[in-house]
């Protein structure tokens, strides 16, 4: 992996999609090497979460990093990403200081809390490895988005010359944000989880961001889901908002039987 320093890297988890191949093929023409990380990192599943279950399909992942433009995956063994072991891993994990965007309440780490230590901890683990100069991320996860590109801007100089950058969310032709827990859903349920995706478009209407997170919140009652949230926050560090004046992002978790769905979408600036 040493000699991949200066890489473009796109870390995943597997499963890939063509939001995937997206990132991966923004990342080609920058004069870099591109090198797709699939690890289904176990540090940031809680215990009762999806990581045994959690789809691997490394062969239909290569073909499909390829089609898109990487010249290399890297799948690493737990033991290259965690030398020391899984339960010191996770210790490791949950000792980590975070940036605050991380710890914003109200959203993932009130439902999933030690999830971004494990996130943190992995993509640090793969940027001190590949000494990457590009590293791209999608949108879909925002929040993870905002928290790795603070956690490079609190570490100056760890990983010399290395630019974050995000890439918009790829959508189904009828919506649906891609993921690789997308797989989860029965077809019956697919117009239930479409309701992510109509609660941001209600609320993208809103005049004020209260109003907009009450419409998002009725949505996802009518498709019958359960919100873990449904929020307009500032979009660099997720901090509540009172108006649309700076830029502004809707967030939502909902879960539909399980199947634990998250999107969101920039709101328009309104003065
Ligand atoms: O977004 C993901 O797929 C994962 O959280 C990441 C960034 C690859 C870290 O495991």
């Amino acid at each position: 992996m040493a000699a991949l320093g200066g890489c473009a890297l796109v870390p995943t988890m597997g499963a890939l999609h063509d939001g995937h191949a997206s990132l991966i093929r923004r990342a080609t023409g920058r004069g870099l090497p591109v090198v797709a990380t699939v690890f289904v990192n176990p540090t940031q599943f809680a215990p009762h979460e999806d990581f045994a279950r959690y789809p691997r399909t490394l062969d239909s992942d290569v073909a499909l990093a390829e089609r898109a433009g990487a010249d290399a995956v890297y799948a690493p063994p737990h033991e290259d990403v965690y030398p020391r072991g899984l339960d010191a891993a996770r210790t490791e994990a949950a000792a980590l200081a975070l940036p605050e965007v991380a710890r914003m309440p109200g959203l993932e780490d009130a439902c999933r809390p030690g999830h971004f230590g494990g996130v943190c901890q992995v993509v640090a683990r793969l940027f001190d490895l590949a000494c990457p100069r590009l590293a791209i991320f999608g949108e879909k996860d925002w929040q993870q988005w905002r928290v790795l590109d603070a956690m490079v801007a609190c570490e100056p100089g760890r990983w010399p010359g290395l630019r974050m950058e995000s890439a918009p969310t790829v959508r189904e032709p009828d919506g649906l944000a891609m993921s690789s827990r997308n797989r989860y859903l029965r077809p019956g349920q697919r117009d239930r989880a479409l309701g992510l995706v109509r609660a941001l478009q209600v609320a993208a209407g809103a005049q004020h961001p209260h109003t907009a997170e009450r419409l998002m919140r009725e949505t996802l009652a009518d498709h019958a889901l359960e919100v873990d949230y449904a929020v307009v926050r500032a979009a660099g560090d997720l901090m509540p908002v009172s108006g649309f004046e700076r830029p502004t992002r809707a967030l939502i978790a909902a879960r539909l039987e399980g199947v634990r769905l998250i999107d969101n979408l920039a709101m328009p600036i309104c003065r």
